[in-house]
């Protein structure tokens, strides 16, 4: 008997990934308007995102359910320490914090292990099918914004995965797999939603913080011409 749960996570979120796809942070990353310091602080909390997401699926190793969507194959907290690692250098852990957005993400993710591991299911799909979505083209956008060219982006490369089409195709079927009711398949749904919702706050935090960075810069470059233009008048530049 199947669930349908695959198909109805998409429809369920489509209208939630339409308003993820157009928060400010996300349209200008789009765009390849990212810098630094922003983006370095949204892997800062991936990192404690992924890392209790992954710790508390393998807590439920053999739960019926969500034993069927643990694929290790997915985990993402070691590419994130390696992106850390590159962005803030080797003392990274002394560095990085997470935000308050970030802080209700992890005490969810935390909260429905306790006492409803099944909803695991929704974080798990939000995030993994949304990276091996968008994964390829975030990553090239990241590299030419930010002009990365020795690392950075380990979180978007799969290395146990070759075909992120074919392994997508499998997760959906696990998903259709999984021996629920129908009450349960919506519960999870809406919590799909609920997860949409918490990553749009982490977006919308940083849009903040990137609106300042790049007045930052942009002061920073008329300020450095205005400087250079009286000083080197002379030479005709
Ligand atoms: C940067 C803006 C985004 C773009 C351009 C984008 C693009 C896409 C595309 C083209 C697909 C369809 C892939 C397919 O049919 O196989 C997809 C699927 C998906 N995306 Fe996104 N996405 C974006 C943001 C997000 C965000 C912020 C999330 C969640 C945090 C997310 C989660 C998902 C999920 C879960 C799927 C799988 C849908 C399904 O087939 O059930 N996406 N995305």
């Amino acid at each position: 008997m199947s669930s349908n749960l695959a198909s109805k996570l998409r429809v369920g979120t489509k209208k939630a990934h339409t308003m993820a796809e157009n928060v400010g942070f996300v349209k200008c990353f789009l765009k390849g308007v990212v810098e630094k310091s922003s983006y370095r602080k949204l892997v800062g909390n991936f990192y404690f995102i992924y890392s209790a997401m992954e710790e508390e699926m393998e807590k439920h190793q053999n739960h019926p359910i969500v034993s069927k969507i643990n694929f290790p194959q997915l985990n993402r907290k070691q590419t994130l320490e390696e992106d850390l690692s590159y962005y803030y250098g080797f003392n990274w852990r002394e560095q990085v914090k997470l935000s308050p957005a970030g802080e209700a993400y992890v005490q969810r993710i935390r909260e429905i292990s306790a006492t409803e591991p099944e909803l695991l299911i929704a974080h798990s799909y939000t995030r993994y099918l949304g990276d091996l979505s968008g994964g390829q083209i975030l990553k090239g956008i990241a590299q030419t914004a930010m002009n990365l060219t020795d690392g950075g982006t380990a979180f978007y490369e799969f290395a146990e995965i070759t075909d992120e089409k074919e392994f997508k195709a499998k997760y959906r079927q696990a998903l259709d797999e999984l021996p629920i009711d129908e009450a349960t398949a919506d519960r999870i749904v809406d919590e799909a939603n609920a997860a949409f919702g918490m990553n749009m706050k982490m977006f919308q935090e940083l849009e903040g913080n990137l609106i300042k960075a790049i007045g930052i810069m942009l002061y920073n470059t008329l300020t450095r011409k205005r400087t250079r233009g009286s000083t080197e008048l002379a030479t005709a530049e």
